[in-house]
C-alpha cells in the first residue's frame, strides 16, 4: 500500500510457531519436515493458508481441485509457503433443510483454523451461495491479511437452441410442465443442458451477486468475479491471487483497511446496480457487523432508491447471463459506469484504491452493462418494507415482479407449513382468486429451521391453468436469487418467535404500498390483542446439537442472523494464551 508499511520475517506471524529455539519449535519445524519440507520451504518465508472449499457435494466448485495449485503456484512464485486447509463446502444444491443453516459455521470454521494455525494470510476459495459469506465473515474476524478466490459463474445453460439459466427457467420450465405443456422427454434435455460445466450458477442469483459484492468491497483482485469458471483467465487469476497474497502479507494489508463503511456501502450500491438476490440483505449486514460497520435495512432501502439497476441479467434484467456479462466488460466496467456514486479511494486487496482499478475500463455491450442513462430499472435491485406485519422490515425484489402488484390489496391465504401449502397449491379447486396473498409462515431463522429459501411460494395450480404466472405471496423464508416473482420476504420478527405475521389469518386484508413501502394487515387491535393473547408458539425444532445452538444464538433477518456472540472486533481473541 501507498503507505509504505512492510514487514520483516522476524515479525511474521507463523514466526511464532518457527522461528524460537524451543521444544515447542521443535516440535513443530519438525512436522513440516515429516511433509518432506526443509528450513529453505519455511525460513523467513509467509506461510499462505489456501482454504478450499472442494467438495464432490459441491459441483459448483469441481475445479477447485486444481485451481488450489494454481493458487499455489503464485504463492511460490512470489516465495511463499502454500498449505491448503479444507473448509465446509455448503453446497446449494444438496443440503437440507438449507445450506443457510450452516453459513455461521463454516464462518466459525474459518475463523478458528486461521486463528489456530501459522498462518500470515489466506486466501479463500469460494462462491456456492453461503460459501462467500460464510468465508468472509470468519475471515474479517480472524484478522489476517485474505484474498477471496471467486469460484466463477459456469456457461451459459442450453437446450435446443434456447439459452437456459440456472434456478430461473427451472422454475419457469416447471409451471410449464405442471401445465401440462411440457413433456418428460425435453424436461430430460432441459436437466442436462441448465448445468453445463463447473462454476456457480450464472444467472444473478446469489452466487454472482455476492461474490460481486466481495468483488465490490475490495476483496477480490479486480475483474476476478465476473470470470466464468472454465475459462483460462480464470486459472491466471488463481494464480495472481497466490502472488498477491504474499506480497498483502509483507505489506500488512489487514481486512480492516479494506472493509471501511466506503467500500460496505461500495458493496451495497453495486448489489444494487446488478439486480442482485434479496439474499444480498442478510450476508451484507452479516459481513459488515463482523467489520464493525454499522450498516442496515434503511441504509439499502436508501441505495435501493437511488441506484438504477444497470446490469441486464437475468432474474431482474431480461435477457443475459453471467458469461454475456463478462463479455460485456464485467464488474470492472460496471463499476466505471456508477462513477462517482463509488467511493473510489477505497482500498482493495491489489494494493491500489478503486479508482485506480478502474481505469482503462469499458463497456464493450451497452445492452448488457447499460448506461446510467438507459437503465433496466430506474431503482435498484431491492425495497425494504415496514408496516404492521413487518415491524422490523421484509424485502422485495421490484424489478422481478410485475409492476401491477405495486399497489395491491387482496385477501390471505396463510398457511403454517410448507408441506401443507404444497398440498393445497396442487389442489385444482383451491378457493383462490388471483387476487388473493398467498403467506407461509414458520419459514423465517428458527421457523424454518435455518431460514430456508422457499419465499417464491408456488403458485396455485388453479390459477395456473387460468394462465396466471405471479402472485403477490408473503413469507418470513428467503428465496433463491434466481427466483422472481411479487414475493415479499424475510419478514422480521419471524412468525415463529410471535412476528405479527403470527397473528395474521386467511381471509384478512392484507396491503402493500410498494411506493410508500409498507406492507400492513387490516385486522382492528382489539382483535390482533384477542390473537395474540392465544397464539401459542410453536415446540423448538432441535433438542441437542449444532441446530440447538442455532436456535439459541441466531439473530432476525434485520440483524443479519449471524450469531449474537460473533459480531465482535477484528483481531485474535481477548487473552489468546501464547503458548
Ligand atoms: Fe452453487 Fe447455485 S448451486 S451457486
Ligand atoms: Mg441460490
Amino acid at each position: 500500500m501507498a503507505d509504505g508499511r512492510r514487514k520483516s520475517a522476524e515479525e511474521l506471524r507463523s514466526a511464532r510457531w518457527f522461528a524460537p529455539d524451543d521444544l515447542r519449535s521443535f516440535g513443530h519445524r519438525s512436522r513440516l519436515m515429516q511433509m518432506g519440507l526443509g528450513p529453505e520451504d519455511w525460513e523467513g518465508r509467509p506461510i499462505i493458508g489456501i482454504l478450499n472449499t472442494w467438495s464432490e457435494m459441491n459441483p459448483c466448485h469441481a475445479h477447485f481441485r486444481s485451481r488450489a495449485e494454481d493458487v499455489k503456484r503464485g504463492v511460490h512464485q512470489r516465495g511463499g509457503l502454500p498449505v491448503e486447509l479444507p473448509a465446509l463446502s455448503l453446497d446449494e444444491s444438496y443440503t437440507k433443510p438449507t445450506s443457510m443453516l450452516y453459513r455461521n459455521l463454516l464462518a466459525i470454521e474459518t475463523e478458528e483454523q486461521i486463528r489456530s494455525h501459522p498462518l500470515d494470510g489466506v486466501v479463500l476459495m469460494g462462491g456456492c451461495d453461503k460459501t462467500t459469506p460464510g468465508l468472509v465473515m470468519g475471515a474479517l474476524s480472524a484478522g489476517v491479511p485474505m484474498i477471496f478466490l471467486p469460484a466463477g459463474p459456469m456457461l451459459r445453460g442450453n437446450h435446443a437452441g434456447k439459452v437456459l439459466g440456472s434456478g430461473s427457467d427451472a422454475w419457469k420450465y416447471w409451471d410449464e410442465r405442471r401445465a401440462g405443456n411440457i413433456g418428460p422427454e425435453e424436461w430430460l434435455g432441459i436437466e442436462g443442458g441448465i448445468a453445463r460445466s463447473y462454476g456457480h450458477c450464472m444467472t444473478m442469483g446469489t452466487a454472482s451477486t455476492m461474490t460481486a459484492i466481495a468483488e465490490a468491497m475490495g476483496l477480490c483482485l479486480p475483474g476476478a468475479s465476473s470470470i466464468p469458471a472454465p475459462d483460462s483467465g480464470h486459472i491466471r487469476m488463481a494464480t495472481e491471487c497466490g502472488r498477491r497474497i504474499v506480497d498483502m502479507v509483507w505489506e500488512d494489508l489487514t481486512p480492516d483497511r479494506i472493509v471501511t463503511p466506503a467500500a460496505v456501502r461500495n458493496a451495497a450500491v453495486v448489489a444494487m446496480a446488478m439486480g442482485c438476490s434479496t439474499n444480498a440483505v442478510v450476508h451484507l449486514i452479516a459481513m459488515a457487523r463482523r467489520a464493525r460497520v454499522d450498516f442496515g435495512l434503511d441504509d439499502l432501502d436508501a441505495l435501493g432508491r437511488t441506484t438504477p439497476l444497470i446490469a441486464n441479467v437475468r432474474p431482474a434484467g431480461k435477457d443475459y447471463l453471467m458469461e454475456d456479462f463478462y463479455y460485456a466488460g464485467g464488474l470492472r466496467a460496471l463499476m466505471h459506469e456508477l462513477g462517482d456514486r463509488l467511493d473510489r479511494d477505497a482500498v482493495t486487496v491489489s494494493g491500489k484504491r478503486l479508482g485506480e482499478t478502474l481505469e482503462g475500463a469499458k463497456v464493450y455491450n451497452s445492452d448488457v452493462i447499460r448506461p446510467l442513462s438507459n437503465p433496466v430499472y430506474h431503482e435498484g435491485s431491492l425495497a425494504v418494507l415496514r408496516g404492521n406485519l413487518c415491524p422490523d422490515g421484509a424485502v422485495i425484489k421490484p424489478a422481478a415482479c410485475d409492476p401491477r402488484f405495486e399497489r395491491h390489496e387482496g385477501p390471505a391465504l396463510v398457511f403454517d407449513s410448507y408441506p401443507e401449502m404444497k398440498k393445497a397449491v396442487e389442489d385444482e379447486n383451491l378457493d383462490v382468486t388471483p387476487d388473493h396473498v398467498l403467506v407461509l409462515r414458520n419459514a423465517g431463522p428458527l421457523g424454518g429451521p435455518g431460514f430456508p429459501e422457499w419465499g417464491m411460494l408456488p403458485i396455485p395450480k388453479a390459477l395456473i391453468k387460468q394462465g396466471h404466472r405471479d402472485m403477490l405471496r408473503i413469507s418470513d423464508a428467503r428465496m433463491s436469487g434466481t427466483s422472481y416473482g411479487a414475493c415479499i420476504l424475510h419478514v422480521a420478527p419471524e412468525s415463529f418467535v410471535g412476528g405479527p405475521l403470527a397473528l395474521l389469518q386467511t381471509g384478512d386484508i392484507v396491503r402493500l404500498d410498494l411506493p410508500a413501502r409498507r406492507l400492513d394487515m387490516f385486522v382492528g387491535e382489539e382483535e390482533l390483542a384477542r390473537r395474540r393473547a392465544a397464539w401459542v408458539q410453536p415446540q423448538p425444532r432441535y433438542g441437542r446439537g449444532y441446530g440447538w445452538m442455532f436456535s439459541r444464538h441466531v439473530t432476525q433477518a434485520n440483524e443479519g442472523c449471524d450469531f449474537d456472540y460473533l459480531a465482535a472486533e477484528f483481531g485474535p481473541a481477548a487473552g489468546e494464551p501464547d503458548i
